[in-house]
């Protein structure tokens, strides 16, 4: 996702809600910036996990060298090029310790992987983008209470699957009318309490083709059935509910 200087696009009279609303001592002046920081953080984890796919699913080699200390450091090293937002500087930001809760659950997820990282012998580990997205954002939630999760219409894992909010943003993305690449916002409640939902659609490229592409229900590598995309169609979106107080 693209951050302006303020990093809200499309967002500004919606914020100025989530401001309002927000009476206690809550995160930044602007929640739905910090909805998409952590978007952002996320979407950094998985590109890290993405770069590394050879090497994880190298049989030849034991030891890749992929750990959650790595994660950890990539991932704040490209948050601040990217947002100027320096997560070593201790409380940078107001809300500084939930996004070091993210990245702490991105080191976390490396870590427990490492056993199948590392072994020997075997090309296809599973361990891909959406599971690390899926197996962050489960310890990113016991950590802080913020969902954080990859969805998808037809989705593949049920712990993805969209709920209704979800499932009606979804159909929205997949409109040919919806301007491409533009993020949801929008300020309601859930169980009784005001929160920020963001969603930040994604798009299928050319390489997600091999797994989510054609022919459609014929197996992909990782022994699911192939969904039929074709490139540049709606893959699915990042979705947060971030608590605002
Ligand atoms: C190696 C095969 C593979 C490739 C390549 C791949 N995916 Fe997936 N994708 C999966 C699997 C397996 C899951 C289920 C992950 C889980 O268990 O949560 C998944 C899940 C997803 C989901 C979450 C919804 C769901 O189905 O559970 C989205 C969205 C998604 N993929 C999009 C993409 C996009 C976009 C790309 C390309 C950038 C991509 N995938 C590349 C195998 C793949």
């Amino acid at each position: 996702m693209k951050l302006t200087r303020f990093g809200v696009r499309m967002v500004s009279a919606l914020a100025a809600a989530a401001v309002t609303l927000c009476a206690g001592p809550v995160l930044a002046a602007n929640e739905a910036e910090v909805a998409e920081h952590l978007i952002e953080l996320v979407k950094i984890g998985r590109g890290v996990v993405s770069e590394q796919m050879a090497n994880i699913n190298d049989p030849a080699k034991a030891d890749k060298g992929f750990t959650g200390d790595y994660m950890a450091a990539q991932v704040i090293d490209r948050f601040k090029k990217r947002t100027k937002v320096d997560l070593r500087i201790p409380n940078v930001v107001p809300q500084a310790s939930l996004y070091l809760a993210l990245v702490e659950a991105e080191r976390e997820v490396v870590n427990e992987a490492q056993p199948i990282i590392n072994k020997q012998g075997i090309s296809f580990k599973g361990f891909i983008p959406a599971v690390f997205a899926r197996r962050t954002g489960e310890h990113f939630y016991k950590k802080s209470g913020v969902r954080l999760k990859l969805t998808g219409i037809d989705y593949r894992n049920p712990s993805n699957k969209p709920d209704d909010f979800e499932a009606e943003v979804l159909r929205m993305f997949s409109d040919p009318r919806h301007p491409k690449g533009q993020s949801y916002v929008r300020n309601t409640m859930v169980d009784g309490r005001p929160v920020l939902r963001m969603m930040d659609p994604e798009y299928a490229g050319a390489t997600c083709l091999n797994c989510h592409g054609s022919p459609k229900g014929e197996r992909d590598v990782s022994g699911h059935k192939k969904e039929g995309w074709k490139e540049g169609e709606l893959a699915g979106a990042i979705s947060v509910v971030l608590p605002l107080k």
